[in-house]
């Protein structure tokens, strides 16, 4: 009798338990000595319906205990030198993921040569950074913790900052079954990867426009005409055309790097930023940049890899009078470098820039998935 009284509440507290999932068995994951649970549960990005399939790495599984990991990484800023500086500090969620500055400024106060860069659709990205030196996400997020201009840091460090954590340790168990001794930097970068992954920005009046939801007006039309037309704007040769499904050069699988003739150079090794030749040390790539999408341009001011262009005025004005033939410039793409640009009147300028604002996901910018998870 007396021991029924202990077996009862026992049997009452174990049932309890595992209805809240606290205490799963092993069908649902492994514990450890701690009593943490590895139990990842796969995470589903949602793919607009105008984009095209998006293959996510086999290396790098997106969970929501991975998902969930990087997006605390990503804010937190114990992963930069002095513990001052987060990704998010240059990567605003109000800026789709890029800064307001011109320039980068790292945690030393030291200006970086290039304007961060937005973060979205990355999963359509086979090279990244403005000159495209690095090719898998995962590795790559792990550049700028080091980067002496950015959040200069050193991982083994890094690594044993987030082993103390209070809660860092049992986050990496649920997300990839590591024990708090065998964490690494690989880690993290997957996890980073992981929430990268899971930005995509799909949701603006043009996608409504497309999918049949909603409708552009006249002047956001005229804009769209101009840009895919070779005798206008003449955009669509690098940014794209909004064809079928294929929606702009960053859903393209075949990434393009580019020289649009910003500057004017008469040879290729004046570059002062060689661009993709940095990266591969070739000549000919010398000045050429990622060709950068055109979605959200309306919070990722100011424009280009040196943030030299404050508003989408100039930018027009620029492709419109202001192209400089220059070496490695892409003669296929600015056919009209010849007379410094397209040409065009004051209208057709107003009614290509309505356009690109169409581009806009409002969403996107206040999407509680991608915001601060400490706040
Ligand atoms: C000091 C500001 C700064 C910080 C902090 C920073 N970045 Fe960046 N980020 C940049 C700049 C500048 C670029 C472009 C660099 C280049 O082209 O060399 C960039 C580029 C990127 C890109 C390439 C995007 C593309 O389309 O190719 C990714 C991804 C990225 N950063 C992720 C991160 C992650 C993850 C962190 C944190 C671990 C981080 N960044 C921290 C400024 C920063
Ligand atoms: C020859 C290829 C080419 C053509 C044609 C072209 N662009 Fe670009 N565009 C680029 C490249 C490359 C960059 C990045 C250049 C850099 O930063 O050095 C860029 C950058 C931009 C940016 C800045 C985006 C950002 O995030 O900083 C905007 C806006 C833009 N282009 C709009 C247009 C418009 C509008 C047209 C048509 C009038 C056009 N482009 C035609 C290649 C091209």
């Amino acid at each position: 009798m007396k021991a029924l009284r202990y077996i009862l509440p026992l049997i009452v507290l174990v049932a309890i338990m595992s209805g809240c999932g606290k205490e799963p068995d092993d069908d649902d994951g492994t514990k450890n000595d701690r009593g943490w649970v590895y139990n990842p549960q796969a995470y589903t990005v949602e793919i607009p319906r105008n984009f095209p399939p998006a293959t996510f790495p086999a290396s790098n599984p997106l969970t929501t205990q991975g998902v969930q990991l990087g997006r605390m990484l990503f804010y937190d800023p114990i992963l930069s030198g002095d513990s001052t500086l987060a990704c998010a500090g240059c990567h605003k969620q109000e800026n789709a993921f890029s800064d307001n500055r011109i320039l980068s400024l790292g945690i030393d106060g030291l200006q970086g040569k290039r304007h961060a860069m937005p973060l979205f659709n990355l999963v359509y990205s086979s090279r990244f950074f403005w000159d495209g030196r690095a090719t898998d996400l995962a590795e790559q997020a792990l550049i700028p913790v080091e980067d002496p201009l950015e959040m200069h840091a050193y991982w083994p460090e890094n690594i044993i900052k987030l082993q103390a954590h209070k809660d860092y340790p049992k986050f990496f168990y649920e997300a990839f079954g590591v024990e708090p001794e065998d964490i690494t930097k690989e880690h993290a970068g997957k996890a980073l990867a992981q929430f990268m992954f899971t930005l995509v920005s799909g949701r603006s009046k043009f996608d409504e426009a497309v999918t049949g939801f909603g409708e552009l007006t006249d002047q956001e039309r005229r804009g769209l005409e101009l840009f895919i037309s070779q005798d206008g704007a003449d955009c669509f040769h690098c940014h794209g055309t909004p064809n079928g499904n294929q929606v702009f050069q960053e859903l393209s699988p075949s990434l393009q790097f580019r020289n649009n003739g910003l500057d004017s150079f008469a040879t290729a090794v004046e570059y002062v930023d060689k661009g993709l030749g940095e990266a591969t040390g070739i000549v000919t790539d010398f000045g050429k940049f990622k060709v950068p999408s055109l979605r959200n341009l309306a919070f990722t001011a100011p424009y280009m890899h040196d943030g030299r262009f404050a508003t989408l005025e100039e930018v027009v004005d620029f492709y419109s009078t202001g192209v400089h033939q220059t070496a490695n410039i892409d003669a296929g793409g600015m056919e009209f470098a010849f007379q410094g640009g397209v040409q065009l009147t004051p209208q057709e300028k107003l009614d290509l820039i309505a356009f690109l604002m169409t581009l806009t996901d409002n969403e996107f910018v206040t999407d509680p998935r991608f915001s601060d998870p400490f706040k």
